[in-house]
């Protein structure tokens, strides 16, 4: 065989071997499940306009990745297998490499080249961005409390407030976020989008954050904290539940009054405001005191003082946390808001659930 002809040889192998391996890598993550989770909102999977969406742009660039990869890598070990077979241990005068200094029209071929991509990606990237951000003027809209560790979701359209997040289906939700400490931030797999969420006073504040997702597969999916928060962080999950919109209605109406008795009602509050995140009610200590035998009981204070945990001392321990300190806890955990955030019906059943607890 000639030396021309096995050279092309060659470039073809170079060439099937690349574009197969491609093809392999590019299928391998594309297709699992594990490495990319379902695809539940619009800003994962838009059916009507694809390259509006996170998936496809990470198909494009995933597509470009496994390309290069293969062509490095193929091309790599093609040489070390080639140049084993032929020279083996001895490389003879044709193994060693000729000496050769700059190439000009490969450096332009090699600026170009990524050049041209990267400006392509800038392009597509912005592209989907503005799909991703789209707003939509009929929005749910959810006000979203993150706290060390707990969620808090407010549906201030319905007076709601939930422990859990609750959507319907196919109708856009703007999640307006803040956190009461330290900085938390949202992420449910499913739905790509993510944000961090910083410490703000209200949602009006500038540190405010907004994020806007639009579920298209109805199910139970996770909240998780997506930033390193303390340590319960591993902890701070919420249950996610995309439901149809007549069920979505008729949670909202399941939700805005409380017909159970005070107890119960109290243990409910206690429940969606994040209470119980501190203070359990089996005897555990978290990072508040439990409420297991609380009511009733001898409280030693932080100044070493005792007083008796009757209604008062309860009522003023969740509107004045610091005024009257339980020993060993620290002051500034619990928030301080608590008068602005539950009516005195609400604090009354809090504490006929507190007393319920351990009698
Ligand atoms: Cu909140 Cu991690």
């Amino acid at each position: 065989m000639s030396n021309k002809l096995s050279h092309i040889l060659e470039i073809i192998v170079v060439f099937v071997l690349t574009v197969l391996a491609t093809v392999l890598l590019r299928m391998y993550v594309l297709n699992n499940d594990v490495l990319l989770p379902q695809a539940a909102s619009l800003q994962a999977w838009n059916p009507s306009a694809p390259s509006e969406s996170i998936d496809w742009l990470f198909s494009v660039q995933w597509s470009l990745v496994a390309f290069f990869f293969s062509l490095i890598v193929v091309f790599m070990l093609y040489s070390l297998v080639r140049s084993a077979i032929k020279y083996g241990n001895q490389p003879d005068e044709e193994g060693s490499g000729e000496y050769f200094e700059g190439n000009t029209p490969l450096e332009i071929f090699w600026t170009a080249v990524p050049l041209i991509i990267v400006l392509i990606l800038a392009y597509l990237g912005a592209n989907t961005l503005a799909g991703v951000e789209r707003r939509d003027v009929q929005a749910l809209e959810v006000n979203i409390i993150a706290s060390q560790w707990n969620w808090q979701f407010e549906y201030p359209e319905y007076g709601v407030t939930s422990a859990d997040l609750v959507l319907p289906v196919d109708r856009q939700v703007v999640l307006n976020m803040r956190s009461e400490d330290v900085i938390h931030s949202f992420w449910v797999p499913e739905f790509r989008v993510k944000q961090d969420i910083l410490p703000a006073a209200n949602f009006d504040s500038d540190y405010a954050r907004v994020l806007r997702v639009t579920p298209t597969e109805q199910g139970e999916f996770k909240l998780r904290c997506a930033e390193l928060c303390g340590t319960q962080h591993y902890a701070m999950l919420a249950g996610v539940s995309v439901v149809s919109s007549k069920d979505f209605d008729s949670w909202v109406l399941e939700s805005t009054g409380c017909d159970l008795s005070d107890a119960e009602c109290g243990q409910r509050w206690a429940t969606e405001y994040g209470c119980v995140a501190c203070h359990s009610v089996d005897g555990t200590q978290i990072v508040g005191p439990t409420w297991l035998g609380l009511s009733g009981s001898g409280v030693t204070l932080a100044d070493g003082s005792t007083v008796t945990a009757d209604i008062e001392y309860l009522k003023t321990s969740i509107l004045d946390p610091n005024a009257q300190l339980h020993e060993g806890f620290n002051p500034d955990i619990m928030p301080s808001n608590f008068s602005d955030r539950l009516s005195a019906e609400q604090i009354e059943q809090i504490i006929a659930f507190i007393q319920s607890v351990g009698e």
